[in-house]
């Protein structure tokens, strides 16, 4: 299966693993790559040294193109350190509760600098770039183009997506309402972009189609099999992102915990959650959810996130999935623990049998 948007990136398949931050590690990316796919590398949370050294891991694992995916973000943030204070007594308490032996700590940064990600991101040279939560400045889009790197950007309503085409990206990622992790809003407010992907794909492919330029739309959000890959092309996708269906893959790095209970998650698990990062993100509906303290509430991302980073690691080392944030999409229900090059191919076999059994 072959597409305008395939051959444009070298790739076999018009298959994207999606940049999950924390859980692509280069073993993931390239197994993914060399399967004819497009691999992503999460970058949000690396520093730049990081980043050039996970992507020199990905171009010695095979020479297919590969993707960075980054969060847009302003290079400094402020805090509110009353709120700061009172959030950490408060996490802290619940992890004494728990029986974790971790408690929170001021970071020396909130979050690793956008712009010397960005530039970082350069110099790694990858085939494509993957933009979410804003869109680059004219300046960086054209460090991108003099490197002859594809640009997505991740766009969760129309407005969004035409911000993006108007920034000059290459292509746009709707990402619907059931996917797993972080919300890429920008232009609103969380609750009011939670539009399923049924809905967004048509309406930005017909929205796009009546511009000048004619610009991919690459579906996300719930796309677990080879009927979902199918469907999404049907709807006019140039492209599926597929974020949950690779987190129980061997090569990804989630923690074991997570990947169990994923296994043993139902649709109703799955909720939006805004109190391990201060940003509205999709995963399972666990202890920590249940239990989270009022102070976090208010805190806004990227301070909480840096808050209870150390938390979930070592919720994570003491097998607490529990208390990880136990990122997935609402069709987590439908992983299927596999290698990831093999989970590629029975994707792309599946979506041709579909498309033979719909034409007969
Ligand atoms: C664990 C996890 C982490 C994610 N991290 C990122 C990220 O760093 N950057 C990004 O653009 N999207 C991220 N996403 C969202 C995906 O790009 C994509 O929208 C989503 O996975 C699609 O829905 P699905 O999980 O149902 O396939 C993440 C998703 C998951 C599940």
């Amino acid at each position: 299966m072959t597409s305008p948007f395939a051959s444009r990136l070298g790739i076999e398949h018009p298959l994207i693993q999606a940049p999950m931050s924390g859980s692509t590690p280069p073993a993931l990316v390239a197994a993914v790559s060399n399967a004819g796919g497009l691999g992503s590398l999460g970058a949000g949370y690396l520093e730049p040294q990081a980043i050039l050294d996970q992507a020199a891991q990905i171009r010695a694992l095979g020479d297919c193109p590969y993707a960075i995916g980054l969060f847009v973000l302003p290079d400094e943030f402020e805090a509110d350190m009353a709120a700061v204070a009172k959030a950490r007594e408060q996490l802290d308490a619940l992890m004494v509760q728990e029986g974790v032996d971790v408690r929170t700590s001021l970071p020396a940064r909130w979050a690793p600098r956008f712009s010397d990600q960005f530039a970082a991101l350069c110099e790694a040279r990858p085939a494509v770039a993957s933009f979410a939560f804003g869109v680059i400045s004219p300046a960086q889009l054209h460090e991108l183009r003099q490197r002859d790197i594809y640009v997505i950007g991740t766009a969760t309503t129309v407005a969004e997506a035409h911000a993006w085409v108007d920034g000059g990206a290459d292509a746009v990622c709707v990402q619907g309402a059931e996917a797993g992790g972080h919300r890429g809003t920008f232009l609103h407010r969380a609750e009011d972009a939670m539009i399923g992907l049924f809905a967004l794909l048509p309406l930005t492919v017909r929205a796009l189609a009546a511009g000048a330029r004619n610009v991919p739309v690459i579906a996300a959000g719930g796309i677990m099999d080879g009927n979902g890959l199918l469907a999404a092309e049907v709807l006019g996708a140039a492209a599926s992102q597929l974020g949950t269906a690779f987190l129980t893959c061997p090569e990804c790095s989630a923690a074991e915990a997570w990947k169990q209970d994923l296994l043993r998650a139902d649709e109703q698990q799955v909720t939006t959650i805004r109190g391990f990062s201060g940003r509205a993100a999709r995963g399972l509906r666990n202890r920590f959810v249940e239990a989270m303290p009022e102070a976090v509430q208010g805190l806004p991302y990227p301070v909480l996130n840096a808050l209870t980073a150390p938390l979930r690691r070592a919720a994570a080392a003491a097998g607490r999935g529990d208390l990880l944030s136990e990122w997935c999409g609402q069709a987590a229900g439908l992983v299927r623990p596999q290698p990831a090059a093999e989970l590629v191919a029975r994707l792309m076999h599946e979506c041709r049998l579909a498309r033979r059994t719909l034409v007969s």
